[in-house]
């Protein structure tokens, strides 16, 4: 009989429930007798012992559910060495709070701090296996995150709505995606929206080079456009980068310009079916690593296979987007302005 416990950290996403219903459908599938401790509120739940036995009821039903079941938030990996506010050794608590619960594996679901913190506890001596969640798909080490889908249909959704209403006003339309440091988002949605500049902070743009796009579309007779870019782009460091790039639109074509900031939209509701499987696979894989007593490894997906990487190669690391990838090569020969 194994004891495991779940924590989800960072940003939540969907399909952060689909993939610790993966998990714990096949572990209790495999040995009736799994008991499963739901941590909560991430990391800080670890730290103050505050967890929930789960029964297998509680995974049912929450395959398309959005959010976390056991609540998330945000550790930094920065703090995890400085005392809290009472001058407890957070690490301390957290290697004992493993302890006391007699656990077997601890299941980590989370981005680039979340796993860099999976790594810390490795070190420390514990058995964790990662699950890597976020809508930025900038975890390196898998090809794809769980969320990244859904957020990226949820984004091409509103650019597809954009261009009707651009069309009507013959405007230029800017909308706002996340991605933290990274583009991904923009990038594939831009793609799947058809959008006419995509805007991605891992390559650089200028204005004039936008506007000319911009001006040239409307000597071929398309009177609008839409640009679609990620929040991590260059900025005046003063406005959201919406508003800055829509305002240096106006500016530097003359045409009315419209900005959107899609914001947390990107981060809710049901997971799209590419990330149920994805993270049911994942999920799946992680009882195999469990199984098989390989700890201090990440699931992954690896091209189509789901495989698994150390801990110790991912932490610290960033996949950003680069501009030899295949979406980005494509756009450039259909005429997309990068920048
Ligand atoms: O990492 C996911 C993400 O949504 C980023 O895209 C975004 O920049 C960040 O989280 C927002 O952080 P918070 O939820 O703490 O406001």
């Amino acid at each position: 009989m194994r004891r495991v416990a779940f924590l989800t950290s960072g940003g939540d996403c969907q399909a952060l429930n689909a993939t610790m219903r993966g998990v714990a459908k096949t572990l209790y599938n495999a040995d009736p007798d799994t008991q499963i401790i739901g941590i909560l509120e991430g990391y800080k739940g670890l730290m103050y012992e505050k967890y929930v036995e789960m029964k297998p009821l509680d995974f049912s039903g929450i395959l398309t559910e959005g959010g976390t079941i056991l609540g998330s938030s945000r550790q930094p990996f920065k703090n995890m060495r400085k005392p809290d506010a009472n001058g407890m050794d957070k690490v301390a608590a957290m290697v004992n709070t493993y302890h006391k619960l007699k656990l077997d594996c601890l299941v980590i679901l989370g981005g680039n701090g979340t796993q860099k913190s999976a790594n810390m506890l490795r070190e420390e001596g514990l058995n964790v296996v990662g699950l890597p969640k976020t809508i930025d798909n900038d975890i390196w080490g898998t090809d794809i995150s769980f969320g990244f889908d859904s957020a990226v249909s949820i984004a091409t959704d509103a650019i597809d709505r954009l261009h009707s209403t651009a069309s009507s006003h013959k405007r230029v339309m800017v909308i706002e995606v996340m991605g933290h440091k990274a583009g991904w988002i923009a990038l594939y949605s831009g793609m799947a929206g058809g959008g006419d500049v995509i805007l991605v902070p891992e390559i650089p743009y200028s204005i004039k080079n936008i506007g000319n796009t911009i001006l040239e579309r409307l000597k071929k007779g398309k009177p609008y456009s839409i640009v679609v870019v990620a929040e991590g782009i260059q900025t005046d460091g003063r406005k959201r980068a919406a508003e800055y790039i829509a305002q240096e639109i106006e500016y530097e074509t003359g045409i009315e310009t419209r900005e959107t900031v899609l914001g947390y939209i990107q981060r809710g509701g049901s997971p799209t079916p590419f990330d149920r499987n994805l993270s049911t696979r994942m999920g799946g894989h992680a009882t195999e690593l469990i199984a098989n007593g390989e700890f201090g490894r990440m699931v992954a997906l690896k091209g189509n296979g789901i495989s698994s990487v150390p801990l110790a190669e991912v932490a610290g690391k960033l996949k950003l987007v680069t501009e030899d990838h295949d979406l980005v090569i494509q756009g450039r020969r259909m005429g997309i302005c990068f920048g």
